[in-house]
């Protein structure tokens, strides 16, 4: 039987939203605002969660009423993977740390975070989305790297067909 997946995303000037839309597509899954979220929604089989950063390492604010259902969910050895939209130039040494904060939740949630993405040739000087030479989920920029974001999503989204045996 084939997986359900759920895209859940946060987004200000509809950049996330558009990269949001774009995974589910690539993967058959649906994409539903942060805003909108209901708890059923973090059951599906495999979660996608999104993000840019706000003020200065900031979760985008549609998180707000969504982080409850995503720390009352039950993620022990179930799959996640996350993306994060941020400028890795203008907020160089805050860059995604709205996926950092969302991965250690996933993580006390007892997720298994998949989807790692090398950070290597990105502008950026620190992140809480780091570790280990890559960031904990797809980086994307699209205010300065617009023409980057169609492969990276493209190229994410073979990763994870193959990491979640979709
Ligand atoms: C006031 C302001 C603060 C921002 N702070 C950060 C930040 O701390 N880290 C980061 O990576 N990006 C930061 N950004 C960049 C946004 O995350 C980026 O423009 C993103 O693509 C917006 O996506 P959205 O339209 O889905 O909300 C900031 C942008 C603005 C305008």
């Amino acid at each position: 039987m084939s997986q359900s997946i759920k895209v859940i995303y946060g987004s200000t000037t509809g950049n996330t939203q558009r990269a949001a839309e774009a995974i589910a597509a690539g993967l058959g899954g649906t994409a539903v605002s942060a805003a909108d979220a209901v708890p059923d929604d973090f059951k599906a089989d495999l979660l996608i969660l999104g993000s840019s950063t706000w003020g200065c390492g900031e979760l985008q604010d549609d998180w707000q009423s969504a982080l409850p259902m995503l720390e009352a969910a039950d993620l022990s050895g179930r799959k996640v993977a996350l993306f994060g939209l941020g400028d890795a130039v203008g907020f160089a040494d805050t860059y995604l740390n709205a996926m950092g904060e969302i991965g250690d939740i996933v993580k006390a949630a007892g997720g298994i975070l998949i989807g790692a993405w090398e950070s290597a040739g990105y502008p950026h000087s620190a992140s809480t989305a780091e570790e280990n030479g890559h960031f904990i989920g797809l980086a994307l920029d699209d205010d300065n790297e617009p023409g980057e974001t169609a492969g990276r999503i493209g190229r994410w989204c073979a990763q994870l067909k193959t990491e979640a045996g979709l």
